[in-house]
């Protein structure tokens, strides 16, 4: 069996508010092969950045915690690393896409001198070699006229083109790992396809593990192989898209597949639509987190959390899954 190429073991977050220590992950654990790539998906403020942001051990706010049994990338561990040892894998084994690449690029540094600066970090070489190294990674995302592209400030291009300059620095020293977070949010819909070709374009050509956050599981359904659905904090299911689109077996996940119009057409389903709101961190129900939206739940789902029915990378957390 070939090792994970990301391998996410008891991942959880806090942050210290003035309502107390807020748990905004709840110990997930998964893995992502080489050439893979897993969507997480849930609706807002369920802590998928919170998780990608975790991963590449960033503290996601001032006196948040972040604990985990290992983070490995290609079978080593890279969540005891301190900052300084920290810096030489990211960018290089490990990458990430933000959601808003306007405020993720600086605007006083054109887009090829912020690529180049990625690129001499982790890989060397001389003046000319960086240069190539920048055009060629705008020309791999699909920029026509790399040299122009690198030469320009990030003001100066539109919202899609600076997502694919940020997917050209992310791979430029081709990562084992790419975490995207919400890539092809309020972009139009040719350049959201765009960006989804060179997502699979990154898996197929480069063998990347791609970890694609989104709350939209249509984008998960062009691009994902397979799928984490999470809801405050918890990992509620863990499937193949497949499986997931063709019997989604957590209650949860199956109201988010029939929230998806095309695929209801298709198949009758079984929640028109998920009832009520996403808790308050501060004010999470007891037991399954899910039970006052859950068409399904019993008196012992207010009593405790299930967990889930197997291990690996499969699995649905819920006492009664469909
Ligand atoms: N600095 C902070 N202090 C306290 N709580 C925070 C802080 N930042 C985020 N949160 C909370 O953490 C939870 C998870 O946030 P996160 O950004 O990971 O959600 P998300 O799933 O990415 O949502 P979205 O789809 O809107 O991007 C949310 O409830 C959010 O309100
Ligand atoms: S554990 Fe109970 S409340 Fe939670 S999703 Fe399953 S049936 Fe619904
Ligand atoms: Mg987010």
């Amino acid at each position: 069996m070939s090792t994970a190429a990301l391998t996410v073991k008891d991942l959880s977050v806090w942050f210290k508010t003035p309502a107390g220590r807020l748990q905004v992950v709840d110990n997930i654990s998964f893995s992502i092969k080489a050439g893979e790539a897993t969507g997480l998906v849930g609706e807002s403020g369920c802590g998928k950045t919170m998780t990608a942001i975790a991963i590449l051990g960033l503290l996601p706010a001032p006196g948040s915690t972040i604990e985990s049994a290992a983070i490995e990338i290609n079978g080593r561990d890279i969540s005891t690393l301190s900052a300084v040892q920290r810096r030489h894998i990211l960018g290089r084994d490990i990458a990430m896409v933000f959601q808003q690449p306007g405020t993720a690029l600086d605007p006083v540094f054109t887009i090829g001198q912020q690529i180049a600066a990625v690129h001499r970090r982790h890989a060397g070489g001389g003046r000319n070699h960086t240069r190539q190294a920048v055009l060629d990674s705008l020309d791999e995302v699909g920029f026509g006229q790399p040299g122009k592209i690198a030469a320009a400030y990030p003001h100066e291009l539109s919202g899609g083109m600076r997502q694919l300059a940020m997917i050209a620095m992310a791979t430029v020293c081709k990562p084992a790992v790419l975490i995207a977070d919400e890539p092809t949010t309020a972009l139009d819909s040719s350049t959201r396809a765009l960006i989804l070709q060179q997502i699979k374009r990154l898996r197929a050509d480069h063998g990347t593990a791609i970890l694609l956050v989104s709350h939209d599981l249509s984008v998960i359904r062009q691009c994902c192989q397979n799928v984490l659905v999470m809801y405050c904090g918890r990992l509620l299911e863990k499937t193949d898209c497949q499986s997931l689109f063709a019997h989604a077996r957590h209650p949860y996940s199956a109201g988010l597949v029939s929230c998806i119009p095309q695929i209801s057409a298709l198949k009758p389903a079984r929640i028109d639509a998920i009832p009520g709101q996403v808790p308050a961190l501060s004010a999470l129900p007891p037991g399954c987190h899910f039970a006052p939206r859950c068409d399904y739940a019993v008196p012992q789902c207010v009593q405790s959390a299930p967990g889930f029915g197997t291990g690996g990378n499969r699995g649905v957390a819920c006492f009664r899954p469909l």
